[in-house]
């Protein structure tokens, strides 16, 4: 095969991963558990370089051309490709091209959807199909640990069982089961000033992160049910004090590490006020000040009137939960 394109989408994170075991494998030290996205996807055409000896990496513009990918971009995507190579134990030099449908680096999970897009388009380059277990662990190689769910489509838990930290994602319920809407307030779209990373190498840092991993299986337990069972009411409840708990955890690490802004707080306490009114509404935020608005559908469009006025957010993304990573016949180049 030698054209092959994907597109991988971005995921949500409910009950979040914040902090690893082990750096070198991308190992968490809890169980997450998000929704994954629809809109919000990478796209990825990977093939064989015909011309030279050396990868070429590119990033496709907004006007339609491809041009080098940036030097951080690329040095990523050169260290994944690494680990691709030595799993599958082929060493073709590639022509590379990718593209976001979202900002990029700016807490909405560019780097879950970018990783798992490259580690699906090569392993189904090496005869694997969508279906393979293994693409949960390829996608995580990068250091992207929320890559791992990315692969999968609907409402995802990683690792699918609890307590073995080195399983791969799972689906638990298909994004049908229950659309949920995520209406994204990108606050500030430019890259965050502390990568993800640092802030999983700080998190043990924070005196109240013992007590947070304590408390995580029985919020995840909770979090499940809620959302195998619909119960809007309890999956709000849940995704806010989380949400809250990891930034908590993130502040009071040392160094500290802030990521909201004044209209991050403004959004939530908005969010709270619309769901006191009767509305199916609650909020979560990521590595990052943007703020996911989660919704029914029969309330997304009130939810929306009451919140595009505000101040301060730059761009409104619509979004819903999505069936996961597409092989294309459309490519980049
Ligand atoms: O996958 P990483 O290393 O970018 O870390 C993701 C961290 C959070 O988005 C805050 C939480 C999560 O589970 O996705």
């Amino acid at each position: 095969m030698n054209k092959v394109s994907v597109s991988s989408p971005s995921n949500i994170a409910l009950i979040k991963y914040w902090g690893m075991s082990d750096a070198q494998r991308t190992l968490p030290n809890n169980a997450s558990l998000s929704m994954t996205l629809n809109q919000c996807v990478s796209y990825c055409t990977l093939a064989r370089q015909t011309s030279g000896t050396s990868d070429e990496i590119l990033w496709k513009t907004a006007s339609g051309s491809l041009i080098p990918a940036q030097a951080s971009m690329r040095r990523g995507i050169e260290q994944h490709l690494q680990q691709l190579r030595q799993h599958f134990d082929d060493w073709q030099p590639l022509r590379i091209a990718t593209v976001n449908s979202f900002p990029t680096g700016a807490g909405i999970a560019s780097s879950a959807s970018g990783f798992s897009a490259l580690a699906l388009a090569f392993a189904l380059r090496c005869g694997q199909s969508f279906n393979s277990p293994d693409l949960s662990q390829l996608a995580r190689l990068s250091g992207s640990g929320s890559a791992a769910r990315s692969v999968i489509g609907g409402f995802v838990q990683w690792p699918g069982h609890p307590g073995q930290l080195h399983c791969p994602a799972e689906q638990f319920a298909p994004a049908q089961h229950w659309p949920l809407h995520d209406l994204i307030a990108v606050v500030d779209a430019g890259h965050k000033n502390i990568s993800s990373r640092e802030g999983h190498r700080l998190a043990a840092s924070s005196p109240f992160y013992a007590a947070r991993l304590t408390q995580l299986p029985e919020r995840l337990n909770t979090l499940r049910e809620a959302i195998l069972n619909r119960d809007f009411d309890t999956l709000a409840d849940t995704v806010e004090r989380e949400a809250v708990e990891m930034h908590m955890i993130a502040m009071t690490s040392k160094p500290a590490i802030f990521y909201w802004q004044p209209v991050t707080l403004e959004i939530l306490a908005r969010v709270r006020q619309l769901r006191r009114d009767g509305l199916q509404v609650c909020s979560t935020v990521d590595a990052g000040p943007n703020v996911h608005v989660l919704c029914t559908l029969q309330d997304v469009s009130a939810v929306y009137t009451a919140l595009r006025k505000l101040p301060g957010v730059e761009q409104w993304i619509f979004d819903q939960a999505g069936d996961g990573p597409r092989q294309l016949a459309r490519h980049l180049f």
